[in-house]
């Protein structure tokens, strides 16, 4: 029963579609949701008061400044209550203002202080929709990690017909069951893992060293997107400039050779992300003092290879995941290479990423990928935020284990 004693905080906006939540509310409290509302003030032209009271069982939050309900309504402890805060309907407006941060009303206080999952759920008109503001914002809003359930094609309201109208209460009420399913399934396995970012310095002398243009953004959104979904997820990172949220568990390194020894350490885990731009090479020896310019210096540089540490865990029988994941950065031929890239270091999933192109990959915040699966499935990511894509890849991650669970058990 999975959406059994689920507390749910339902925010209502102003549009047409918003009698929609009545019938929604029915459905989640027949199956034992407890429902908390929010009525935005153009919510209530739609909807009364009344109306959801009767049917959540619950009182409906109005005012920011409601002295009757000072304790349960500021902004902070009403989303910490909820499991879950669903936005239907989602207007053009609101999203507008969502992707603003503003706080100017209960509503919008309340999902700017969450710290659950906010899904919003659109209906507009085409038009409205299509406009490059809108379109905007839906961009940033996915950034910022706002989850969206529709909207679908279809006649509107307006007796115009398209891409805009609200998902009915069915299938949200279906989207709800598998969001709480995979996410109570995930807690219960309670996976780990192990995602390695950003470059390596491999040292010449006290002051020199060799490196890379990795930001170690994509890995570490990757961690980010595992530990949302549940995943026990530590990230071994290179020098970077990233300012690590506090939450995360980060064992910095500096060397490929530091990398292994942590990764070793760290193992065995469900799943091993390696993100990270290692070096191939590392001088053979560090030199003491700072190399002097004197003519011979040049001939100073010899280089051996530092092991391959995706490789080393695909071909080890110990310390194999049940998922191992690469990343193949290229500038030419990109499924061919990582294809061979996956087989040769025994990877169950690649992340093949072209390189040569300047707004995406290294050092950008933007992404364009192919995941390439074991079994030959390719997805297609086009250019996103390196956010958006680690959700991406971190939900595909999620879906792999369960899947490999479900056939071991
Ligand atoms: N990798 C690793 N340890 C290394 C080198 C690479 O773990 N010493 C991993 C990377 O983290 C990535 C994958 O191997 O997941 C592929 O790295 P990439 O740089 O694309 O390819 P290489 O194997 O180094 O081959 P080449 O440089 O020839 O493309």
């Amino acid at each position: 029963m999975s959406l059994q004693n689920k507390k749910l905080l339902l925010i209502i906006g102003g549009g047409i579609s918003a009698y929609k939540a009545l019938d929604l509310t029915r459905l989640l409290v027949k199956n034992n949701v407890e429902v908390k509302t929010i009525l935005t003030k153009s919510g209530k032209e739609f909807v009364t008061p009344l109306s959801i009271m009767s049917l959540s069982n619950n009182k409906v939050f109005e005012d920011i400044f409601d002295v009757n309900n000072e304790k349960e309504i500021d902004h902070i402890s009403l989303s910490r209550w909820a499991d879950l805060v669903l936005v239907l309907p989602t207007t053009a407006n609101m999203m507008s203002k969502l992707n603003l941060g503003k706080a100017e009303d209960l509503a919008t206080t309340v999902i700017l202080a969450s710290n659950k999952d906010v899904l919003l759920v659109p209906a507009m008109n085409v038009r409205m929709w299509l406009h490059k503001a809108t379109q905007n914002s839906l961009k940033n809003l996915l950034d910022f990690g706002y989850k969206f359930i529709g909207p679908v094609s279809g006649e509107m309201a307006c007796g115009e017909y398209g891409e805009g109208k609200m998902s009915s209460p069915r299938q949200i009420f279906s989207y709800l069951k598998d969001y709480f399913n995979n996410r109570d399934l995930v807690k219960k396995k309670k996976f780990s893992a192990v995602v390695t970012t950003g470059p390596t310095r491999e040292y010449i002398d006290p002051v020199r060293y060799m490196s890379n243009e990795s930001s170690g953004k994509q890995g570490y959104e990757i961690a980010l997107a595992l530990s949302k979904l549940g995943v026990k997820t530590t990230l071994v990172a290179g020098p970077t400039s990233i300012n690590f949220s506090k939450e995360m568990n980060v064992k910095n390194i500096t060397s490929a050779e530091e990398m292994m020894i942590v990764v070793k350490k760290l193992l065995p885990a469900d799943v091993v992300v390696c993100a990270a731009a290692v070096a191939d090479f590392r001088p053979k020896k560090k030199e003491k003092n700072k190399i002097k310019k004197c003519n011979e210096a040049h001939s100073l540089l010899n280089l051996e290879k530092n092991t391959d540490i995706l490789e080393y865990i695909g071909k080890s029988n110990k310390l194999k995941p049940k998922l191992l994941v690469g990343f193949s950065a290229e500038t030419e031929n990109l499924i061919g290479n990582s294809i061979r890239k996956l087989n040769q270091k025994y990877c169950d999933m690649i992340i093949a990423n072209n390189i040569s192109k300047k707004n995406t990959g290294f050092n950008v915040d933007y992404n364009k990928v192919l995941i390439i699966e074991k079994n030959g499935k390719i997805l297609d990511l086009p250019r996103n935020k390196k956010s958006y894509i680690a959700a991406k890849i971190a939900k595909k991650i999620i879906d792999n284990l369960l899947i490999n669970d479900q056939n071991t058990n």
